[in-house]
């Protein structure tokens, strides 16, 4: 068979097995099989980019990042809906439709559990997803295609697609377990956390580089279409069937409702529900279930007639601020943590919350003793929402934060404009230990034995104090220690000889770099492609690199270029610890050795296409004229690069040169 048929079966094949496992949870091959397909299409592709198409499974990793978003006007607006908490305003929602219809017979509903998540628009036109955008104001939104692509459940090419044009809606959200992942991950690398799983799901799709989108792990509901005239269809019910037949998928717990009463008693049974579902939902929304009447009632400004949003009651709870900790981090943050008189909030009984910082603490204007209203944001992490003031007497004492490190006594840093008091000290054992327990859990090399509990326990006894540490470990030192023995010992062992060859990305999120987390240690790893060319970057390198800000490029070389850093990277390699470059065979590649740098104005190229392929081909992209240059591609009006370039005797191409180069393989 030629190689673009059979790049067209695979995409067929693809899409098929990819809406079982992610639409239908019903797989029919394995994993193995699936990847094995996958990377057929791949070389395929690698070799003709120019078949792909916009429905290719290969765009679900990300493709290239965008420079800023565009605006996308809907064609129909997407309304929002208005609010009802409880019985009484779900019957009050039906007096004013009878009202508005001047009829006494009730309608029909359709119940549907009201996601927490972001609502997005996908255009299909002949079947295959060509446009995908936020709500945005209701009028105007944001073309976010790219990064909706990436997400599994939401199909790139519909099953029956021979209509010319569908938009439907729906909502993109992040399970419970994907974002306390995510949270952890973001905490490791000191970066602020989600609250909930909207704000999670927002945070995702709007990142310019469709790659971080791919990372998380989001999800998508069908709930609707923008004119559901069009469809076919008589009511809402036979919508969300129909929708289903395409390959959408619709949520499991839509419910019909033949009449309020049961709208009612289903609202009562999804409240109940909620905490066991893997996502996060904050009510149920009421839909009149028939379209003529659907169209009959119409839509206010904002919100249609025909249907109510009803919210659950928040899951809060009162209790009393006993005293407050003030715990140090991996990176030396200083975080306050409220210990409250537990409580039991919504099923869970909370016993500490974080105050975050000092600012936040004189923003709620927090006191010990306080009785306070605790709630569990997006079903997450409990927070502190307010103190009860009119409860105080007197005894409350102000929370004042402490001026020296209460692990190391070493005097506290908060610097200007930041919010977070921070313990300098490197050598402080809190942040020593923080990092090892970091480097050896799953965010980190993942070695199975070397728990938080085993990690503290081997440092206060001393046997490891930095990170290599752990390579050095002997089962002598281990299989002697209380609660260990022989097996457990050689298990442990086996287990940090095998974190020796970790990728270099993983290797470089265990470090435990400020701001430096998993997806950015994977752009270092993708930009960089040893631990030495990383080590030797200057910032001005790292700010090259799309999805990298000036923050994380400062903390990054302020880490490598710290002496007692240098000194551990000695011992790491005197370990035998060898980071590997993944899925990348160097020597193969074009550009392997090469370090390039663009300067005047390229016609055919933009600038991130450019760095993208010469990333693709192994090479690595510089900021300036250095002695490590060995290639400069100069566009129209080049500036004094060139003539710097030229004086030191480094390659020259012209655009076309460099595209011929990279296009002759
Ligand atoms: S229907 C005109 N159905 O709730 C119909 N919305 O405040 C408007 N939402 O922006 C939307 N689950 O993000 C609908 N099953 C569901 C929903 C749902 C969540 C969100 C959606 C919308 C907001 C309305």
């Amino acid at each position: 068979m030629d190689s673009r048929k059979r790049l067209e079966e695979l995409r067929l094949l693809l899409a098929e097995h990819s809406q079982r496992y992610y639409v239908l949870d019903d797989p029919v091959i394995s994993d193995g099989e699936y990847d094995h397909l996958f990377q057929e299409l791949l070389e395929i592709e690698e070799k003709h980019p120019e078949w792909i198409t916009p429905d290719s499974p290969s765009l679900r990793v990300g493709g290239a990042p965008l420079e800023k978003f565009s605006q996308v006007a809907h064609r129909l607006p997407m309304l929002s809906l208005e609010n009802a908490f409880g019985d009484q305003d779900l019957l009050a929602f039906e007096d004013r439709l009878l009202r508005f219809l001047h009829q006494d017979d009730p309608p029909e509903y359709l119940a549907e559990p009201k996601l927490d998540g972001l609502a997005v628009e996908l255009v299909y036109e002949g079947g295959v997803l060509i446009q995908g955008s936020t709500r945005g104001n209701g009028e105007v939104g944001e073309d976010i295609t790219a990064q909706l692509r990436t997400v599994s459940s939401i199909p790139l090419r519909l099953r029956k697609g021979d209509r010319a044009r569908l938009e439907v809606r729906g909502e993109v959200f992040m399970e419970r377990a994907g974002l306390v992942a995510l949270n952890g991950q973001r905490a490791a690398a000191g970066e602020p956390l989600f609250a909930n799983p909207r704000n999670a799901a927002a945070g995702s799709l709007r990142q310019l580089d469709p790659a971080i989108t791919a990372q998380r792990p989001l999800r998508f509901f069908v709930y609707g279409v923008s004119e559901p005239s069009v469809s076919g269809c008589r009511n809402q019910q036979e919508l969300l069937n129909f929708l289903a037949d395409l390959g959408l998928p619709v949520n499991s717990h839509v419910r019909f409702c033949p009449d309020m009463a049961t709208v009612i008693s289903h609202f009562a049974e999804l409240a109940a529900l909620r905490h066991e579902l893997a996502y996060e939902i904050d009510g149920m929304v009421v839909k009149v279930n028939d379209f003529s009447l659907q169209a009959r009632l119409g839509s206010k400004a904002r919100a249609p007639r025909w249907a109510i949003a009803c919210k659950f009651p928040a899951i809060q709870a009162t209790t009393r601020i006993i005293t407050v900790d003030f715990q140090v981090g991996r990176t030396g943050a200083v975080t306050p943590v409220a210990i409250l008189e537990p409580v039991d909030v919504g099923g869970v009984m909370v016993s500490r919350a974080t105050l975050h910082n000092g600012d936040e603490i004189e923003r709620k204007g927090l006191h010990k003793g306080d009785t306070v209203l605790v709630q569990r944001a997006g079903d997450v992490i409990p927070e502190i929402v307010k103190a009860v003031v009119e409860k105080r007497d007197g005894s409350e004492e102000v929370i004042v934060m402490p001026t020296s490190c209460p692990v190391c006594s070493h005097p506290l840093l908060k610097p200007e404009g930041e919010a977070v008091t921070r313990c300098p000290n490197p050598h402080c054992p809190a942040q020593r230990l923080r990092s090892l327990v970091h480097f050896c859990s799953k965010a980190g090399l993942d070695i199975e034995g070397l728990g938080k509990k085993s990690v503290e326990q081997l440092f206060e006894l001393k046997l490891i104090q930095d990170l290599p540490d752990i390579f050095f470990l002997k089962k002598e030192d281990l299989s002697s220690l209380e609660g260990w023995g022989e097996k457990s010992a050689e298990n442990v062992l086996a287990a940090v000889n095998g974190a020796k060859t970790p990728s270099l990305s993983r290797f470089v999120a265990a470090l435990g770099i400020r701001h430096v987390g998993e997806v950015t240690a994977s752009l270092l790893e993708r930009s960089f492609h040893s631990l030495e060319s990383l080590i030797q970057a200057t910032v001005d390198d790292l700010v090259e690199i799309e999805g990298l800000g000036e923050q994380v490029a400062q903390s990054t070389v302020e880490y490598f270029s710290d002496p007692a850093v240098q000194q551990m990277f000695v011992k790491f390699q005197q370990a035998g610890v060898q980071p590997q470059v993944e899925s990348l065979d160097k020597k193969k590649l074009l550009l392997s050795g090469e370090v390039l740098l663009f300067t005047g104005s390229l016609k055919k190229l933009s600038r991130t296409e450019a760095k993208k392929m010469v990333k693709d081909h192994g090479g690595e992209i510089t900021s300036g004229v250095t002695k490590k240059l060995t290639c400069l591609v100069v566009g129209e009006k080049p500036g004094s690069k060139l003539k710097k370039a030229q004086e030191l005797g480094k390659k020259i191409l012209t655009e076309d040169e460099f595209l011929q180069l990279v296009e002759s393989v």
